[in-house]
C-alpha cells in the first residue's frame, strides 16, 4: 500500500470511538500492561490505549476483517507497542502467543459493524444502500446473507428473524421472503419486508430483519460466547474486560457471564452459600452514552458499555 493509499484509507474508515473515555477508565488499570482490543476496526479505541499506555506496554488489535485491519495498521503501525492481528476473536487463544496466557491485563469487545463496513454499499450491511446480499465481516466466513434467505425453508427464516432479529411479524416477513426469491441484492430484501410491514415503524423492522441476518451469517453469538469464556482464561486476576453492545442479544450474553461466569447467569454457591462467580462486577447497570455524544456519533446512542474483573486465580 502506498501512504496516500494508507491515508485515503484511514480517513475513509475514520471511526469515532463510542464511550471513548469510559472505556480507557475502566480498561486501563496498569500502564505498562499488555492488552487486547478484540475489535479493532479502525483503531480509534486502540489509539486511545496507546496514548494512555507507557512505553513498555503492548496492544494487540484483532480484526477478522482485511480492511479493517490495514486503515488501522495506517494509522498505528509507526507504534512499536501495536500488534495487529487477523482473525475472528473466536479463536483468541490460538491467535494470542502463548506466553500471553494468564498475563493479559484487559480485553477490549467493541461489537458489531464498523461504520465503515456500514457505509460501504457492496458490504451488503446496509438497507439504506443497495448492494450484494453478502453481510460477512470477513471473506473467509461461509454462508452469505443470499444464501440464508434464498435457501432457508419458511420455519427455518421465521424462527430466525424472530430470535435474532426479536422481529413481532417475523411469521409474514417469512412467507414474503419466500415469495419473493429469488432475491439478490438489499434492495430486494427491503421490498420483501416493505410489502407486509407498513407504517411509521417500517423501517425499524427492516432494521431488525437485516441484524438477524447479519448475526446468523456471522455466526455472531457463538462467537461471542466463545471470545468471552477464553478472555476470562487468558486474563491475569485483577484484568479486566471491557465490552460494548448494540442489541439486547449480545448484552444478555455479556451480562449474563459478568454476572456469573456462564451465559445463563445462574449463579453457583459454594458449601457455606457463597457466591462463586469469577468476575468483580464493575458496572451494575450498563453506562450509556450522555447527551452530547449522542447528538455528535449516532453509532453511540444503542450502545451499552459493561465492564468486570477478573478475581479467580488462573483459569477456569
Ligand atoms: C464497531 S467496530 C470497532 C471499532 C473500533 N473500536 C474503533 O474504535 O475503531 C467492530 C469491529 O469488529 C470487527 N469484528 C466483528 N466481529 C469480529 C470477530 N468475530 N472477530 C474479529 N473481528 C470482529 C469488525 O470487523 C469491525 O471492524
Amino acid at each position: 500500500m502506498t501512504l496516500s493509499q494508507g491515508a485515503e484509507m484511514e480517513t475513509f474508515y475514520a471511526h469515532t470511538p463510542v464511550l471513548a473515555d469510559e472505556t480507557m477508565d475502566f480498561l486501563c488499570t496498569d500502564t505498562h500492561g499488555v492488552y487486547v482490543d478484540a475489535t479493532l476496526g479502525g483503531g480509534g479505541h486502540t489509539a486511545r490505549l496507546l496514548d494512555r499506555c507507557s512505553a513498555d506496554a503492548k496492544v494487540y488489535g484483532v480484526d477478522q476483517d482485511e480492511e479493517a485491519l490495514n486503515a488501522a495498521c495506517a494509522r498505528l503501525d509507526h507504534d512499536p507497542r501495536f500488534r495487529p492481528v487477523r482473525g475472528n476473536f473466536e479463536f483468541l487463544e490460538t491467535l494470542l502467543p502463548s506466553e500471553l496466557h494468564g498475563t493479559i491485563s484487559g480485553f477490549l469487545f467493541d461489537f458489531g459493524v464498523s461504520t465503515h463496513q456500514i457505509r460501504e454499499p457492496e458490504r451488503g450491511f446496509s438497507f439504506m444502500h443497495e448492494g450484494p446480499l453478502d453481510m460477512r465481516m470477513s471473506a473467509l466466513t461461509g454462508k452469505t446473507a443470499e444464501e440464508i434467505v434464498n435457501l432457508g425453508s419458511y420455519e427455518y427464516l421465521r424462527d430466525l428473524l424472530y430470535q435474532k432479529g426479536e422481529e413481532r411479524k417475523s411469521r409474514e416477513i417469512a412467507r414474503s421472503i419466500v415469495a419473493s426469491r429469488p432475491l439478490r441484492s438489499t434492495g430486494d430484501l427491503r421490498k420483501a419486508i416493505e410489502a407486509v410491514v407498513k407504517g411509521p415503524h417500517t423501517i425499524k423492522s427492516v432494521a431488525r430483519v437485516f441484524q438477524a441476518i447479519r448475526i446468523e451469517v456471522n455466526r455472531e453469538l457463538e462467537v461471542i460466547e466463545h471470545a468471552l469464556e477464553q478472555s476470562l482464561r487468558l486474563l491475569k486476576t485483577g484484568g479486566r474486560i471491557v465490552a460494548i453492545s448494540y442489541h439486547s442479544l449480545e448484552d444478555r450474553l455479556v451480562k449474563n457471564f459478568f454476572k456469573s461466569g456462564n451465559f445463563q447467569g445462574t449463579v453457583e454457591k459454594d458449601f457455606y452459600g457463597h457466591p462463586m462467580t469469577p468476575f468483580r462486577l464493575l458496572t451494575k447497570k450498563p453506562v450509556v452514552a450522555g447527551d452530547q455524544e449522542r447528538s455528535l456519533n449516532p453509532a453511540s446512542r444503542s450502545a451499552k458499555l459493561r465492564a468486570a474483573e477478573k478475581i479467580v486465580e488462573g483459569g477456569i
